[in-house]
Formats: structure tokens, C-alpha cells, sequence
């Protein structure tokens, strides 16, 4: 790297999912003057930026990705003034804020949608995607929402259908539309004008839809029960032709602030969201890249192939980035163990690229279940086993009653874990083998290692089939991470001959010189090693 790196590249990310971070007024819901108060936490954590899931007003069908009012913050989180306060504090203590930009459709209740389904000739009618019943009266076509059943919603009053490929109150926005489009792009620099540090923008890859509304195919092996969104091919719906156009405007609205950072939530194979960094990199800085989260093996070769191909496919000049864990997908300490949880730690903060860790991932947190009843996720209540439910509960602060999150006897809005008295905040921070110390100590590590940071990467070849060896190198310092995906003793060989140094073990118990020839591992062990 030539340039001095930006925040973004060589910074880490912090998702804080606002309803389940603190509660600050004792109403069973998190909000921002409760995140304002963790800020020193955050701080020790050693992360650099926060990015909160959206804190809009909004009716909160699907949990605040449904907004009525995109310049304004909902009552239960605070106030607008809470929202400028927190950027004010993070900013003193160095740590960036990024917003959670919904564009691809609102709530139903947002103005706009009114007034586009009060009549056909209403000037906001094409803000949406508003289409005549089929010959039989039925839906346009055979899209299905990402929650179940068709995106069609029939709307009596005008006699047409609109589009929502999420909850039935998430009309979606016409992209075609300039004057919405406009105004969409005034929002972002609402917030930019106000401090924000940059967006993670969501379903960035869906906003454009075929204008003939073709059939998508239907996944052959799709059976009920498997995942709504996985029932259909995204043929028609998603990255449609067109789309960078859009991607490209959105990042001039963010260069028009200066060092702002734009992040595209995209779900997509390899080398079709490798676009979305443009062909001059003039769109995401990062688009998301989810493989460690969507992977349905976490085996050594697995994991091995995937860094090395994403990393070859990196356009020049592009920068990398990792996700283990987010607010829609089952915790990283539940798929893996707590085990495995811990070197997978080790990899997301010592490969190339900027790391996203979702709040809790750092004690170890893992999901939680959730009765039926007191479930409230749109996508659980289509089917309990798809509900995110379990992987958004509150923080574990401490041991005292509601894990600090809330003040005893109140009811928080989902249930605390039942492990919170062993695994919170301040019981980890105490005990010099959590994982809360291993995670500190990797984000202390990252932040004084510049090899870490923004150094190269290499794979290494071993013949060992459960491990990953690879090779992170800046000027002339050299750190080597071996990490073991089985629950047994591995040894690794042939590494790069001669010794090393132990400088950390995932088990936090070990700081030695080594003979590289045979590396002995425990079960489930990484180490970072000094060359
Ligand atoms: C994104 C969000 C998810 C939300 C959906 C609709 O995938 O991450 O939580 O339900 O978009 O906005």
C-alpha cells in the first residue's frame, strides 16, 4: 500500500443493534443515550467505528428497517439531539459513527407511500412500484418475498398491486424514479451534514427490478420450511442492469463530504460483487463480504479457498473486508461452538481487510431461544426456525439481574441468555482467559501491527488438512497465523522453517518461542506467531 490507508481500511467496525445495546431510560429497549454511556467501553474495546442498525422512526414491522421518517430518530431511542450528542462523544474519543441507509423501500406509513396510494395520478405514485393484477386478477408476476409469500400486496383503493420483496408494510421504492431518487440522496446528506461518518446501505444489490417483471425461477430443491428467500432465483429482482449507475451516484453524494465511508450490504457469489467496488472504484468502498457468515462448512481447506480466491479476485486497488457475524444470522459462538468461536476471532481480525464484529460476538454470546410467543421478527413468525430473534438479545453487561442491560424487574424486550451471569462484560473483563481478553487483545495487536493492519497476505501451503497457515507481512515484519479447526491436537508442517514467537494463543496461555518444523495445536487453537 502506497497512499496512507484510510480509517475504514485500517479501522474496525462495531455493529450495534440499537434495541439490544443498552437501555438508557429503564424501558426494556436499548436506545442511544444508553449507547452513549458504553462509549468508553467501546473506546477500551479498541474498535474504531460504530455502525447502529437504523434508529429512525418507523412502526417497527421489521424492526426499524421499515422507516416512516428517514431525518429523525425514533422516540424510543432518543431524540435528534441524542443522535448529535452521540456523534459529539464518539468523535472525542476517536471512534467513527456510520448509519444504517435503507433505500430499497419504507415503511408503509412513511408520507410518501401515503400519498403515492391515495390515487393513480398522485406526483408520488411512481416513487413506488405500483402494477395492474394479472389477467386473473391475481399478482403481477411470481416474486416472492423474503419473508414468505408473494411481494404483491393488493391495494383496493386504486386497484393495483405494489411491490414489497420484504414485509407486506415495506412498500418498495421505484429506483427509476429521478425525483425520488433526488430525494433519497438529500437524506444521506442530512446526516453526512450532521457528522455521520459514512452508511452501510442496505440490500444495495436489490434496488433496480426488471422493468418486463419476468418470473424469477423457482429453486428446484426449495421444501417448506427452508428459508423464504432461498425459494427463488434472484434472476429479475436482484443486480439488475442498471444498478451501478445508482451505486455510482450514491458514493458522489458521499465524496461530496470527504472521507466518508459507504459499505453495500450485498448477498451475491464472488465475482459479481466485486462490481460493486465500479470499474474505477468509484462505488462501495466496501461491499460486504459475507462468505464467513453464509458458509455452510467451517473446515479448514473451506475457509482456506475462500480468503485465497476472494483475495485473487480483489480488483486492483480494491480493498478486502470480513463479516463473522450480523443481526440476521445465527451468532458465530452458535454455529461454531465457543471453541472454534475464538479462533475464528483470531481469523477475522488478522486477515487483510476491514473486520465487522456484531456486538456480543466479543463475550462469546451466543443465540438465545425464543418462545413463539414472545417472538417478533417478521421472518420467525413465517417460520420459527428462520426467526432472528434469538441472535439480537440484549448485551451482557454484568451479573446483576437483566445482565445491566436494563435495571431489575423491568421486562426487556427479549429475554437475557441464561448464561449471563458466567459471560458479560464485566465478568470477562476480569479474567485473563475470556474471550472478551482475547478479543481486546486482538484488537490491540491489530492496532499496533501495522503487518495487520495493512500488511500483505499470503496463504501457506501445510499438509495438515484441519489447519490454515498464512502469512501477513509489512516492511520488514513478518507474522504468521496458524489456527486449528478441529477439536483435536493438530500438528502443522511444513511452515516456513527455523523458530518463532508465540506472541498470542487463543488460549491466552502462551507467549514462547517455537520450532516451526512441527507447530503443535490444540483443539481448536490459533496462534499469532512473530518471524
Ligand atoms: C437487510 C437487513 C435485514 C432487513 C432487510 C430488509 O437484509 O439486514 O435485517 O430485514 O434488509 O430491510
Amino acid at each position: 500500500m502506497t497512499q496512507t490507508p484510510s480509517w475504514w481500511q485500517t479501522g474496525t467496525i462495531y455493529q450495534i443493534y440499537p434495541r439490544s445495546f443498552m437501555d438508557g431510560n429503564g424501558d426494556g429497549i436499548g436506545d442511544i443515550p444508553g449507547i452513549i454511556s458504553k462509549l468508553d467501553y467501546l473506546r477500551w474495546l479498541d474498535v474504531d467505528a460504530i455502525w447502529l442498525s437504523p434508529i429512525y422512526p418507523s412502526p417497527m414491522a421489521d424492526f426499524g428497517y421499515d422507516i416512516a421518517d428517514y431525518t429523525d430518530v425514533h422516540p424510543i431511542f432518543g431524540k435528534l439531539s441524542d443522535m448529535e450528542q452521540l456523534i459529539v462523544e464518539a468523535h472525542k474519543r476517536d471512534l467513527k459513527v456510520i448509519l444504517d441507509f435503507v433505500p430499497n423501500h419504507t415503511s408503509d406509513e412513511h408520507p410518501w407511500f401515503q400519498e403515492s396510494r391515495s390515487s393513480r395520478d398522485n406526483p408520488r405514485r411512481d416513487w413506488y412500484m405500483w402494477h395492474d393484477p394479472a389477467s386473473d386478477g391475481g399478482p403481477p408476476n411470481n416474486w416472492t418475498s423474503f419473508f414468505g409469500g408473494s411481494a404483491w400486496q393488493f391495494d383496493e383503493q386504486t386497484g393495483q398491486y405494489y411491490l414489497h420483496m420484504f414485509d407486506v408494510k415495506q412498500p418498495d421504492l421505484n429506483w427509476r424514479n429521478p425525483d425520488m431518487r433526488e430525494a433519497m440522496y438529500n437524506v444521506l446528506r442530512f446526516w453526512l451534514e450532521r457528522g455521520i461518518d459514512g452508511f452501510r446501505v442496505d440490500v444495495l444489490w436489490m434496488l433496480l427490478k426488471d422493468e418486463q417483471l419476468r418470473d424469477n425461477p423457482q429453486h428446484p430443491d426449495w421444501k417448506p420450511g427452508d428459508p423464504p428467500y432461498l425459494r427463488q432465483e434472484g434472476r429479475y429482482t436482484e443486480d439488475q442492469p442498471g444498478i451501478h449507475e445508482i451505486v455510482r451516484e450514491m458514493r458522489k453524494t458521499l465524496d461530496e463530504f470527504g472521507e466518508r465511508v459507504f459499505i453495500g450490504e450485498i448477498y451475491l457469489p464472488i465475482h459479481r460483487l466485486m462490481h460493486y467496488y465500479g470499474e474505477m472504484l468509484d462505488e462501495a468502498h466496501l461491499p460486504f463480504n459475507f462468505q464467513f457468515v453464509t458458509t455452510p462448512t467451517w473446515e479448514a481447506r473451506t475457509i482456506q479457498s475462500m480468503v485465497h480466491e476472494y483475495e485473487e479476485a480483489l480488483p486492483e486497488g480494491a480493498w478486502p473486508n470480513w463479516v463473522l457475524g450480523n443481526h440476521d444470522r445465527p451468532r458465530v459462538a452458535s454455529r461454531l461452538g465457543r471453541e472454534q468461536a475464538r479462533a475464528a476471532q483470531m481469523l477475522l481480525l488478522t486477515l487483510r481487510g476491514t473486520p465487522t464484529c456484531y456486538y456480543g460476538d466479543e463475550l462469546g454470546m451466543q443465540d438465545v431461544a425464543i418462545p413463539l410467543e414472545m417472538m417478533h421478527d417478521p421472518q420467525g413468525k413465517d417460520n420459527p426456525a428462520n426467526g432472528r430473534d434469538p441472535n439480537r438479545t440484549p448485551m451482557q453487561w454484568d451479573d446483576t439481574p437483566n445482565a445491566g442491560f436494563s435495571p431489575a424487574g423491568i421486562q426487556t424486550w427479549l429475554p437475557i441468555a441464561l448464561d449471563y451471569q458466567n459471560n458479560n462484560v464485566a465478568a470477562e473483563q476480569q479474567d485473563p482467559r475470556s474471550f472478551l481478553t482475547l478479543t481486546r487483545t486482538l484488537l490491540t495487536l491489530r492496532r499496533a501491527l501495522p503487518a495487520l493492519s495493512q500488511g500483505t497476505y499470503q496463504t501457506l501451503d501445510q499438509d495438515n488438512a484441519n489447519c490454515f497457515a498464512f502469512l501477513r507481512e509489512h516492511e520488514d515484519t513478518r507474522y504468521l497465523v496458524v489456527l486449528n479447526f478441529a477439536e483435536t491436537e493438530q500438528v502443522v508442517k511444513p511452515l516456513p522453517t527455523g523458530q518463532g514467537h508465540i506472541i498470542l494463543s487463543t488460549y491466552l496461555d502462551r507467549e514462547e518461542d517455537v520450532d516451526l518444523a512441527h507447530l503443535q495445536l490444540r483443539a481448536h487453537e490459533g496462534c499469532l506467531i512473530k518471524l
